[in-house]
C-alpha cells in the first residue's frame, strides 16, 4: 500500500467483528514498529501490555470511554467489541515525563494495524485507577493510552470540514464521518 493510502485508511474504528481472533504474533509485530519510533532523548521509556483473549478483553472494556461526541452511544455493543488491546505504559523508573513518545508510538501501531488488515482506536479517556487495579499494573507504570484493535465492521469516511465543525458524525447507514481540515487551512503563509 502506498504511504498516502495507508494514512487515508488509518482511521479510528470503533466497531469490530468480535468473533475475529488477533494472534499474539500480530500484536508483537505492532510493538516491533513502535520500538523503532522516535523517542525524546532516545530514552525509550514506553512499555506495552498485550491482550487478545476474550476474557481479558471483557475485563478492559468497561474502563474505556468511546466517541465523546456521541452522547447517546455507550460504545460498541457485544459482538462488535475489540478483539485485542495494546496498553501503552510509561515506565517511571526511566523518566517521569513521556513527552510525545506515546503519540508517535500509537500512530506507528495504528498504521501497522491497518497494514495487517485491522482497525484500531487510540483511547485516552480511561478510568486509569480502576484499570490498573483490575489488571494489577504496578505503580512503576503510568497508563498512557489504550489502543483497541479488531477487524473493522464500520466504514469511516473522511469529509471536508464545514463551518469549522470538527465533530465526527454517523449517517443513517451507520457510516462514520470524520471531518478533516483542508491543506490550505493548515499551511500558514505569513
Ligand atoms: C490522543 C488521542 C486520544 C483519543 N482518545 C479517544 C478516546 O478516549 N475515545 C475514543 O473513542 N476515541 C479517541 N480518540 C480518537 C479520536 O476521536 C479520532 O482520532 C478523531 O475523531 C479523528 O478520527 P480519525 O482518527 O479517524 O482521523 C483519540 C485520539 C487521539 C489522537
Amino acid at each position: 500500500m502506498k504511504l498516502k493510502d495507508l494514512f487515508l485508511k488509518t482511521r479510528s474504528c470503533r466497531r469490530y467483528d468480535e468473533s475475529f481472533h488477533i494472534g499474539e504474533e500480530t500484536l508483537e509485530s505492532l510493538i516491533d514498529l513502535a520500538r523503532l519510533a522516535a523517542s525524546g532523548g532516545n530514552r525509550q521509556p514506553l512499555k506495552y501490555l498485550l491482550y487478545n483473549a476474550k476474557e481479558e478483553c471483557e475485563k478492559i472494556f468497561p474502563y474505556l470511554a468511546w466517541a465523546g461526541y456521541f452522547k447517546e452511544w455507550q460504545g460498541p455493543v457485544k459482538g462488535e467489541r475489540p478483539s485485542g488491546y495494546i496498553i501503552i505504559l510509561g515506565d517511571k523508573s526511566v523518566t517521569d515525563t513521556f513527552g510525545v513518545d506515546h503519540g508517535i508510538a500509537a500512530q506507528s501501531i495504528m498504521l501497522g494495524a491497518t497494514e495487517a488488515g485491522l482497525g484500531g482506536c487510540i483511547i485516552a479517556s480511561i478510568k486509569r485507577d480502576e484499570l490498573c487495579e483490575e489488571l494489577k499494573i504496578p505503580d512503576r507504570y503510568e497508563v498512557l493510552f489504550v489502543i483497541a484493535l479488531g477487524k473493522p465492521v464500520e466504514k469511516v469516511i473522511i469529509d471536508e470540514i464545514k463551518d469549522n465543525d470538527v465533530k465526527y458524525w454517523r449517517d443513517e447507514q451507520g457510516n462514520h464521518h470524520v471531518p478533516k481540515r483542508s491543506l490550505k487551512d493548515l499551511i500558514l503563509r505569513l
